[in-house]
């Protein structure tokens, strides 16, 4: 079977040189592999939690369906679509929203980030936070769990929230007593290129040292390529290439051979002024094709237009059939047609029990929490180069006594195999410590008797 490679792209920006290489172009080369399904979406719905201007979101809708186009996508061969053109998605994030621990939203990145600035400036916690922030994550595991995908191409940033859509579908599959859903694995590319923006910070929209990918045309890429940063030396002088923001650039957009020219003139002496000058030429070289048929595409939305309908038509066919198992699933029945019996194989009561969910922390790390029935974490173990050994503790914390295993420790507590710690009370947690450890225990003693 094929692998289905899944990915949104938030439509509040216009692309970027970085955007491009760190993002783009891997996921149009990985569409073209064998074996794989890939979807690619425009995440509208998620713009609107960003962004209240109308005109930017539509604007960016169109500059994002053009980009993908003009860089190459294959839009017979990939479902290209937009999320609102999918009634099942928002469907499916209310069904998904019912069986989300708000518990486990607390602890979403993003929303935490917001909420510790507001207690910074001394202001409501909540302060500006919308619903839309908050349930971020549900929307994100419904456009995922919605054609179950298998590989999930994301930045760092966004780990958090894979891990939780695959919470969420392990949550709802157990509830509703089958496998609707695939557990979606992230992919981190390791190796793709994160560039530089003008300033040498990595280029990113928020810090505003973007150099365009096809706005404003080779004008606008000139008199960017102008402003990189560089350091003092002058032209004759030696320059150290490793640490120039312009050879990190133009390494990205070239073969080994065309790298190692360029370095050898930094080496040499080129002053940087021509430095910038061969580097613009460069890059003019390889987007002006590409340029091109986006200013086509821009000048063309019905075209777009189009080929988003027949992406969403596509989609659909994928998210229909799915959606009304999960009606019939959840209780929406026709009633007609059975309506009263129970669940299709229910075991209420065992599947509200507490439970271990793995994951690969930031660092690649292998991680595990222990889960309340109700969501809420309860101890958040060390961090495991091995997959192996963080399995075998887990079991081992779900075999041994309790009382040998937790221990109080300052505010807190934590859980001691073989004198050594391996998981901790989750940070930032209120509330009674002897409490919590109750429910620790007893999270522990119902897997024990599993
Ligand atoms: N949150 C993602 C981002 O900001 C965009 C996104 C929305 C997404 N839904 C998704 C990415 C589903 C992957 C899968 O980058």
């Amino acid at each position: 079977m094929n692998t289905r490679v899944l990915t949104g792209i938030t439509t509040t920006g216009t692309p970027h040189l970085g955007n491009y290489a760190g993002a783009i172009r891997p996921a149009v080369e990985a569409s073209t592999q064998p074996g794989v399904d890939a979807f690619f979406f425009l995440a509208d719905y998620h713009a609107l939690i960003k962004c209240d201007d109308p005109a930017r979101v539509a604007r960016s809708r169109l500059e994002i369906a053009a980009t993908w186009l003009a860089v190459g996508l294959d839009h017979e061969r990939v479902t290209f679509y937009r999320q609102s053109d999918i009634p099942e998605i928002p469907e499916l994030c209310w069904l998904l929203t019912c069986v989300t621990a708000k518990g486990m939203m607390n602890r979403a990145h993003a929303y935490k980030a917001s909420v510790d600035q507001n207690v910074a400036k001394g202001v409501d916690p909540d302060d500006g936070v919308t619903m839309g922030l908050f349930s971020y994550p549900v929307l994100m595991a419904a456009d995922i769990l919605m054609f179950n995908a298998n590989r999930v191409p994301v930045g760092r940033d966004q780990i958090q929230h894979l891990e939780m859509a695959r919470d969420i579908a392990q949550r709802f599959n157990h509830l509703y007593g089958r496998d609707y859903f695939t557990l979606p694995e992230v992919a981190i590319e390791e190796d793709v290129a994160t560039l530089p923006g003008l300033d040498g910070r990595k280029m990113s929209k928020s810090y505003n040292n973007t150099i365009p990918l096809f706005e404003g045309g080779a004008k606008a890429l000139r008199a960017s390529v102008m402003r990189i940063v560089t350091d003092s030396r002058a032209p004759g002088e030696a320059k150290d290439a490793e640490s120039s923001h312009l050879y990190t650039l133009y390494r990205a957009f070239a073969t080994q051979a065309e790298s190692a020219v360029f370095r050898k003139q930094l080496e040499d002496g080129m002053g940087w002024g021509d430095a910038k000058q061969a580097l613009y030429e460069h890059l003019e070289e390889r987007l002006a094709p590409m340029r091109e048929k986006y200013v086509d595409l821009i000048a063309n939305p019905g075209r777009i237009e189009d080929i988003l309908q027949a992406g969403a038509d596509k989609a659909r066919k994928q998210a229909l059939p799915l959606m009304q198992e999960l009606r019939v699933a959840v209780g929406l029945r026709n009633l007609n047609a059975g309506a009263v019996s129970g669940k299709p194989q229910g075991k209420k009561d065992k599947e509200k029990g507490a439970r271990f969910v793995s994951f690969r922390d930031d660092t690649g790390g292998f991680r595990f929490r222990l889960l309340a029935a109700d969501g809420e974490e309860l101890l958040l173990s060390q961090r495991f180069a091995d997959p192996k050994q963080a399995g075998l503790l887990m079991r081992r914390l779900q075999s041994e006594s309790a009382d040998q295993v937790l221990q109080v420790a300052g505010e807190g507590y934590t859980a001691v195999i073989d004198g050594v710690t391996v998981a901790e009370a989750p940070e930032g947690v209120q509330g009674d410590a002897e409490a919590r450890l109750t429910r620790v225990r007893e999270a522990l003693a119902s897997l024990a008797q599993e």
